[in-house]
């Protein structure tokens, strides 16, 4: 076991999951407040308007976070809370908000990781045809300035977008995520692209107008596939490298390999239709091919726009599938054995995602890796005795650092790790139903537990890694 001396551990959360205040002081309706009031989209009608009232305990929430000694916090900005309209009219009052957070987070020794956007996108700007419409990528750009002109003194650390996979792919085509319309493949390559251009262009305002030198990255889906192996599913902290034999086949690494880095289908289950534009100036090859006429017209000096170099790659890691070579070296994915581990929302547990999704990743874009989010949900609850025994979580979290180890061990260039979430939250269509959190949170009285999970991860942060015993 082990991480690099300066290694960044945090933890992360997003601005509609967790603030609540969705009227608050001037804020402007995104389209999740929207959502929220549309019957039957959300598990039992929950919404995220109290959520876990960050907004109002803010400062309390960072006393936690110092109690942890997390040394990093990756949060969200509220586009509509800082923009009601999504653009033009700024909203000084949201903007304070953030600005106390970020010195709160510093006079605790504690560095702020902001997102500019994880998915509460204006409603306004929804209604104006959201990522569809090009102007899009000029609204994004508006909005990225507000931002940076106040914050970049004190915030260096920036992620532009989180999770495109999900905003457009499910959101867009199934209707189940906002903005809810059920749009042809066509047209969510189109929204997909005028994404990549705004996240672009933030780069690239980030660049030009912080005050203090940035850092610039992204969270994206890590979309993973591992080789089958029989250590697939054992935990070795020291690690079974190739080199110690009883790792998998070189041909199921190849064939894990080509899938982790491929497009195989019209969904956007996938790491290069995103990463391969923005890193290597080109959408894939065999995307392209795969789209065809359904393809967006790509105008001059759009891939420019797009290809701006980042600081750091960051992914959000879950899951991933289990990949073996067929007979002509094809890559075929297994099921995994009755009864493996699985999360509340039965999303089964593959530690060694960390492992090979850095590394497979790590390959191709040579860009220096942070996990910007992984983690467990679990259906805790504050026993009698007061205490919230989420060993469960604890587990899942020392094999997945485990694993994130050894791929810093075999020169993968890992920076930092933000364990999602911070808080239990609203998650998503599942309302409150799961919870991810290294805190407790009684949903009615709003008061905060730290779980054994946040107690052991404060002893990891202390030891940087060295130890990850369960006391
Ligand atoms: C990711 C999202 C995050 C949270 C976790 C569980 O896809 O970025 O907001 O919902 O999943």
């Amino acid at each position: 076991m082990g991480f690099p001396s300066n290694f960044v551990w945090g933890a992360a959360t997003s601005s509609y999951q967790i603030e609540g205040g969705w009227n608050a002081d001037g804020k402007g309706p995104s389209v999740w407040d929207t959502l929220c009031r549309r019957e039957g989209m959300i598990y039992q009608g929950h919404t995220g308007d109290v959520a876990a009232d960050h907004y109002g305990r803010a400062a309390h929430d960072v006393g936690l976070m110092k109690q942890i000694g997390l040394k990093a916090y990756r949060f969200s900005i509220s586009w509509p809370r800082v923009m009601p309209e999504g653009v033009g009219r700024v909203n000084e009052a949201g903007l304070a908000f953030y600005e106390r957070l970020v010195d709160e987070l510093l006079a605790a020794g504690i560095t702020p990781y902001v997102t500019l956007f994880h998915w509460d996108y204006p409603q306004a700007l929804h209604e104006r045809g959201s990522w569809l419409n090009r102007e899009s990528v000029g609204w994004f750009e508006e909005y990225t300035r507000v931002v940076v002109s106040r914050l970049s003194d004190r915030v260096r650390h920036w992620m532009t977008i989180n999770e495109p996979q999900i905003f457009l792919g499910p959101s867009e085509g199934e209707g189940f995520h906002p903005p809810g319309n059920r749009l042809s493949h066509g047209e969510r390559l189109l929204a997909a692209h005028h994404t990549l251009m705004a996240h672009g262009r933030s780069v690239q305002v980030i660049r030009a107008e912080a005050k203090a030198r940035p850092s610039v990255g992204w969270a994206l889906v890590g979309r993973i596939k591992v080789p089958a192996s029989p250590s697939v599913w054992n935990f070795d902290p020291s690690g079974p490298t190739l080199e110690h034999g009883g790792g998998p086949r070189a041909e199921d690494i190849e064939a894990a390999r080509r899938l982790t880095l491929s497009v195989k289908a019209k969904d956007f289950w996938t790491n290069t239709w995103f990463a391969d534009p923005a890193l290597l100036g080109r959408y894939p090859e065999d995307g392209v091919r795969l789209y065809g006429a359904d393809m967006p017209r790509v105008r001059p000096g759009d891939m420019e726009t797009i290809h701006q170099p980042l600081d750091f790659y960051g992914i959000n890691v879950y899951d991933a599938e289990v990949v073996e070579a067929g007979p002509g070296g094809e890559g075929r994915v297994v099921g995994f054995p009755p009864g493996h581990p699985q999360n509340a929302l039965r999303w089964f547990l593959v530690p060694q995602a960390l492992y090979w999704g850095a590394k497979f990743l790590y390959e191709r874009y040579r860009t220096p890796l942070y996990v910007t989010e992984n983690g467990f949900s679990g259906l805790d609850w504050v026993d009698a005795d007061g205490k919230v025994r989420d060993y469960a979580r604890i587990d899942y979290t020392r094999r997945y650092l485990a694993e994130l180890s050894r791929a810093w061990r075999d020169g993968v260039d890992v920076r930092g790790y933000f364990h999602w979430s911070l808080l239990d939250n609203f998650e998503w269509q599942q309302g409150y139903k799961e919870r991810f959190g290294l805190i407790h949170v009684d949903f009615t009285t709003l008061k905060r537990t730290l779980k054994e999970s946040a107690k052991w991860y404060a002893g990891v942060i202390s030891a940087n890694g060295a130890d990850m015993s369960v006391g």
